[in-house]
Formats: C-alpha cells, sequence, structure tokens
C-alpha cells in the first residue's frame, strides 16, 4: 500500500510544483515593458533636459556618458540625485531591474560613451591587478581602499562595496571627479577588479573591519567609558566647591537640592564667598 502512495503523493506534489510554478510565471508575465524615455523624462529630466543636454546649473549634458556610466549611476544609487550640490554618493537604488535596463539603453541613445565591460574575475592576475591598482588608484582611494578626501570638497569613496563590475565602469566612465583611464587592455581591468574585489574585500578583514565593523570601535569605547567614571567621579568631587563659586545653581545639584532658589542656597553661597 505505502510502494503505490509513495509515488502518487510525489506525482501529486510534483503537479502541484508545477502548477505553482507556472502561475507564477504568467503571473509576472503582464507586466508593461518599460518606456525608457519616459521614464527618463519624468525621473531625469529635470537636470539633465529631456534631450539629455543638460539643464544649465542643475546637470551636466550626457553626451559623452554611455550605457556604462548610466548602469554605474543607477545601480550604486548615484542617480537621481537629492541636489546638485554636493557629489553624488552610493545609495540606495531607486529601480527595478527593467527600468534600469530601459534607463540604460535610453542614456546609451543620448550619449557616445563606452558599454558595460565584461568584467570576469575568475582566474585573473590578482598580483598584477595589486600593482595596477597601487600605481593608477592608491593615490585617491588610499592603499587599503578605504578612501579618502581628494580636496575640492570631494571625496574618493571606500571600494569596499562595489562589485567587479562596477570597478570596471568606474575605470572606464571615470565617475564625478575621478578621472577616465582609457588605456587599460580588458585583461587589466579583470586584475584591478580582482584585486579589489578578492584581496581588499575577502581576505584582508583586518582592513574591512577597521572600515567596515563596529568591533575595534565598540572595544574602544568600552574602555573610554570604563575609565571615564573614576575620573568623572574624582574630577566632581575635586572641582565641587570651585563650581560652587563659578556657578552657584550647580552647586546646589550634588546635595540633593532640585536647584530652585532658596534660602539654603543663598547661605552656600556666601559661606564659600566668605572662605
Ligand atoms: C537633482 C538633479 C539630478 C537628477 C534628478 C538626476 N541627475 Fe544625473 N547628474 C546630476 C549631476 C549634478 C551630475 C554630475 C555629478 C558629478 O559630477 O559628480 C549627474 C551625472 C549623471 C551622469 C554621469 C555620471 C558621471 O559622473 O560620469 C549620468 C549617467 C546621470 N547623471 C544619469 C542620470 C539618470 C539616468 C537620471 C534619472 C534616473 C539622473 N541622472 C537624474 C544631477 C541629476
Ligand atoms: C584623482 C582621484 C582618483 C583616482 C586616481 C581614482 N579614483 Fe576612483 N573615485 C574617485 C572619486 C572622486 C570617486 C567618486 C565619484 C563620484 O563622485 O561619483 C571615485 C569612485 C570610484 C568607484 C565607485 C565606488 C563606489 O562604491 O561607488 C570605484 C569602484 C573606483 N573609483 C575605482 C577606482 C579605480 C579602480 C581606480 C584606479 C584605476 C581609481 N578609482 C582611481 C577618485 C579617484
Amino acid at each position: 500500500m505505502t510502494l503505490v502512495a509513495a509515488p502518487l503523493a510525489l506525482a501529486a506534489a510534483f503537479g502541484i510544483v508545477t502548477f505553482l510554478g507556472s502561475g507564477a510565471a504568467t503571473g509576472a508575465a503582464p507586466s508593461e515593458p518599460v518606456d525608457g524615455a519616459e521614464l527618463f523624462a519624468t525621473q531625469c529630466s529635470s537636470c539633465h533636459g529631456l534631450d539629455g543636454l543638460g539643464v544649465e546649473g542643475r546637470g551636466p549634458t550626457l553626451e559623452p556618458e554611455g550605457e556604462a556610466s548610466a548602469d554605474f549611476v543607477l545601480r550604486t544609487g548615484r542617480m537621481p540625485m537629492a541636489t546638485t550640490d554636493r557629489q553624488a554618493h552610493r545609495g540606495p537604488v531607486r529601480y527595478s531591474e527593467e527600468e534600469i535596463v530601459a534607463l540604460v539603453e535610453h542614456v546609451g541613445m543620448i550619449g557616445s560613451g563606452p558599454d558595460t565591460p565584461n568584467i570576469e574575475i575568475e582566474g585573473a592576475d590578482v598580483s598584477n591587478g595589486g600593482e595596477l591598482y597601487r600605481l593608477n588608484c592608491a593615490a585617491c582611494h588610499v592603499a587599503s581602499g578605504a578612501g579618502a578626501p581628494i580636496g575640492g570638497g570631494r571625496q574618493a569613496p571606500n571600494l569596499l562595496e562595489a562589485t567587479p563590475t562596477e570597478v570596471g565602469q568606474a575605470i572606464i566612465v571615470g565617475p564625478g571627479s575621478m578621472p577616465v583611464f582609457s588605456e587599460f587592455e580588458p585583461q587589466e581591468l579583470n586584475d584591478i577588479a580582482a584585486y579589489i574585489h578578492e584581496a581588499l574585500t575577502d581576505d584582508d578583514t583586518t582592513s574591512a573591519s577597521r572600515f567596515g565593523g563596529a568591533g575595534p570601535v565598540a572595544e574602544g569605547l568600552a574602555a573610554w567609558i570604563l575609565a571615564l567614571i573614576p575620573l568623572v567621579a574624582l574630577t566632581r568631587w575635586i572641582g565641587r566647591p570651585k563650581d560652587g563659586r563659578d556657578h552657584p545653581e550647580d552647586a546646589a545639584g550634588p546635595d540633593g537640592d532640585d536647584g530652585e532658589p532658596s534660602i539654603d542656597d543663598g547661605t552656600e553661597d556666601s559661606e564659600l564667598v566668605s572662605t
């Protein structure tokens, strides 16, 4: 009986799974194709213009941009910018996958910039990537990838969140005040991306925890608080008479007084002044 029931149950389960699966697939299908031009008009044209050629004082022309820079700014949450007076920053991604693809295609038609490079870090030469990184990138992003201010109120960001594809995009696009590096071979892009991904983010746990984690900070804070408690008590004890003279209300505090002016305060003050 169980010999018969088991295959039957299996078949029934399989039937339910395939039924649910096909139901989910057809449920997702009818979503409308996203119109990139329309989305650009509502989301981007206030700063870049309907034609993408820029708006004085709000956003630059996208003529020198392309699919790589559009994909980069949308997937790192840099665009749409909230304000125009600061550098674009990594932030939450604002669009669905279909919307990103449509916007990237639209910006690709406006501009003449490069397409997204195909980055493959599997089997890349990490030590060559490290050499190229130190020569070309460390001046701004520093050796650990933690980033640093580069002047003019601009900041070279921490690289630990960037995906290998984003590293490749940033190198050929030169976002914001980062220079464009057009001289690298495709293999060299892979090597640099692999170095940043493996050496900076994965293996070097000390740099990751130093810049990403809260461990050492929390420990330091605990040490500070432990050292501060007796110190504060000591200064309060030593400082009491003096505090009383400079701020009569404060002197009343530690005595359990509520700080309201009273006859007691008056006598205390006059006692202190007379000594
Ligand atoms: C509030 C204004 C504003 C909005 C809205 C906005 N942008 Fe931008 N965008 C800017 C500014 C300013 C820059 C220049 C940033 C810089 O130099 O750091 C810029 C730069 C860019 C760049 C070039 C990136 C680079 O540094 O190489 C692209 C591509 C871009 N925007 C695409 C878009 C898209 C697509 C949208 C709509 C989803 C959008 N922007 C919405 C203001 C805006
Ligand atoms: C002159 C300084 C400078 C140099 C040199 C430089 N960068 Fe940058 N980099 C920047 C700045 C500034 C930004 C922020 C751009 C913006 O405003 O969006 C940036 C952004 C990036 C980002 C995006 C990070 C993120 O999480 O959003 C990556 C990845 C990156 N750079 C990689 C590189 C690599 C790899 C090199 C070397 C080939 C390099 N950079 C060289 C200044 C520099």
